[in-house]
């Protein structure tokens, strides 16, 4: 069955906006690994508008499940990395002053300093996994590069509201999907995945883990995140 990561970083948008303690996001992860989460997912970004280094050293030490760091690939996260040691890097592009993640990497124009970053943290024994948009020269450069995973972006396919563009978003998924399974790379998926979006990107079984965080959490504000996580579980199923 397609795996569930939960991205708990919008638990510490809520904290950040007061600069309080409370929500945790420690404990969020704790809960939702409870509820059945598959691993937990935050990212640690340049500004520290949400995870901050103490929420991913504490993580570290009580995720039970899988810990996935999403980060810049710039020298400062690449040594917090190596310091940490989470079971996954995703790799992912960052704006300061975009909202959330825009779009995907390009790796097929910066090939040789991303065959550096992914040889950087495959020597520490960390799995890599590159965030790309569904093109088929992303997938082949995250395999020329070496990346253990690609994450495909599933922003475009959940923002489209037409049922053309809904269509030419998912067949891009599923020639992203079925190139990167040819070259052996492992497949996760993400980004605007939601209760009513979420089944059809979860019917493609080459795709290991979904990951998910700002509809999740959205949700847990108004029915508890041990239910919003076993509803979106169900749903996966
Ligand atoms: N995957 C990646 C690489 C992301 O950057 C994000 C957002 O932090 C997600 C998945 C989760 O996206 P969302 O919050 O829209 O579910």
């Amino acid at each position: 069955m397609t795996r569930l990561g939960v991205n708990v970083d919008h638990v510490a948008t809520v904290r950040e906006a007061r600069r309080t303690k409370y929500p945790d996001p420690v404990t969020a992860a704790t809960i939702a690994e409870l509820a059945g989460a598959d691993g937990i997912i935050v990212h640690l970004r340049e500004d520290r508008r949400h995870i901050q280094d103490r929420d991913l050293e504490i993580l570290r030490k009580t995720v039970e499940t899988k810990l996935n760091l999403e980060m810049a690939a710039t020298q400062e996260m690449i040594k917090t990395a190596l310091d940490i040691k989470p079971d996954m890097v995703t790799l992912v592009p960052e704006r300061r002053e975009e909202l959330t993640t825009e779009g995907g990497l390009e790796v097929s124009l910066n090939l040789e300093a991303f065959k550096k970053y992914v040889h950087l943290l495959q020597e520490a024994e960390l799995m890599v996994s590159l965030f790309i948009d569904p093109d088929l020269d992303q997938v082949k450069a995250a395999h020329r590069v070496g990346a253990d995973y690609i994450e495909i972006h599933t922003g475009r396919y959940s923002e489209v509201r037409s049922r053309t563009q809904m269509e030419e978003e998912f067949t891009k998924i599923i020639n992203a999907v079925k190139m990167a399974e040819k070259l052996g790379l492992g497949i996760n998926a993400g980004h605007g995945l939601n209760y009513q979006n979420v089944g059809r990107i979860a019917s493609i079984k080459e795709i290991e883990e979904l990951n998910i965080g700002q509809s999740i959490i959205a949700r847990a504000v108004l029915v508890g995140l041990e239910q919003a996580v076993r509803e979106m579980k169900e749903l996966i199923k």
